[in-house]
């Protein structure tokens, strides 16, 4: 098994991409804790894994929260081996000059700063054990404009701007930090912004070369690996998972 006897972390992980991250995990052998600002689903997805992961309710832009996590974690597991930041939202569609102030600071809190700040507690644990390995899921909108969604594509380049910052600052402590690049993956998030309207499912199917979304077990692949020893020398990697969609 990939991850057999890691401890790992898994953000935003009672939906979608997270929540298929946690089954792959648990599949190959490690010990998963589920942090979710979402009670119910969290404890949903504990119950249909017959709660053989440690769930708990955790916003990420609440610095003191995130604190108390990562406290859980060393006082319940002893150690963290990996970390998923995966936790996000879209935003509202709205072109810059009418985008509300507010709509987009609650995209970059919890984008951005939700990721700076459980990489930062997450990189105080690994630190003293001078080991581990963290994913933040970031996006094709990292490296591509996305009309009406500034918000957005700007708090994932920021993601991919703080992953390479992160593996630079901790490559003589024994910890790598990657990045995954999800293209359009079905999930609860993608058939929320389809559910829109107008041309909006056009232009995205439009975006995709390959023909189909991609499954979220297909993104929870590639973290594996990068949170794997299997990627041993790998870090301050993007890694796209978009079947060619960022190669126009
Ligand atoms: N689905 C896609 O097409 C796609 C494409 C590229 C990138 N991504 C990225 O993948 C990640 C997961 O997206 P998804 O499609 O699985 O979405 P999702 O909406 O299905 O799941 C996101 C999870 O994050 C949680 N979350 C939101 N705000 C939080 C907060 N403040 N604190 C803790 N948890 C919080 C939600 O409760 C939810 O469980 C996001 O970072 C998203 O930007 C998704």
């Amino acid at each position: 098994m990939m991850l057999e006897n890691k401890v790992a972390l898994i953000t935003g992980g009672a939906s979608g991409i997270g929540a298929a991250t946690v089954r792959l995990f648990r599949q190959e052998g490690a010990g998963v804790i589920v942090a979710d600002c979402d009670a119910d689903g969290g404890e949903q997805l504990a119950s249909d894994l017959g709660h053989d992961v440690d769930f708990r309710v955790c916003d990420v832009t609440d610095e003191e929260q995130v604190v108390q996590l990562l406290q859980h974690i060393v006082t319940a597991h002893g150690r963290l081996d990996c970390a998923v930041n995966n936790a996000g939202i879209v935003g509202e569609p709205a072109s810059i000059e009418r985008m509300f102030l507010a709509d987009w600071q609650r995209v970059l809190d919890i984008n951005l700063s939700g990721v700076f700040l459980c990489l930062k507690h997450e990189l105080e644990v690994m630190q003293a054990a001078n080991s581990g390995a963290i994913v933040n899921v970031a996006s094709g909108a990292a490296l591509m404009a996305v009309p009406n969604m500034a918000a957005y594509c700007a708090s994932k380049h920021g993601v991919l701007g703080l992953t390479r910052t992160a593996a630079m600052e901790n490559a003589r402590r024994g910890i790598r930090i990657n990045a995954v690049l999800p293209g359009s993956i079905a999930t609860p998030m993608l058939q929320r912004t389809l559910s829109r309207g107008g041309d909006v499912e056009q232009l995205v199917e439009s975006s995709i070369p390959c023909g189909r979304f991609g499954r979220p077990e297909e993104v929870a692949q590639s973290i594996a690996w990068l949170c794997s020893d299997r990627a041993s020398y790998v870090s301050g990697e993007a890694l796209s998972v978009d079947y060619a969609a960022t190669c126009r």
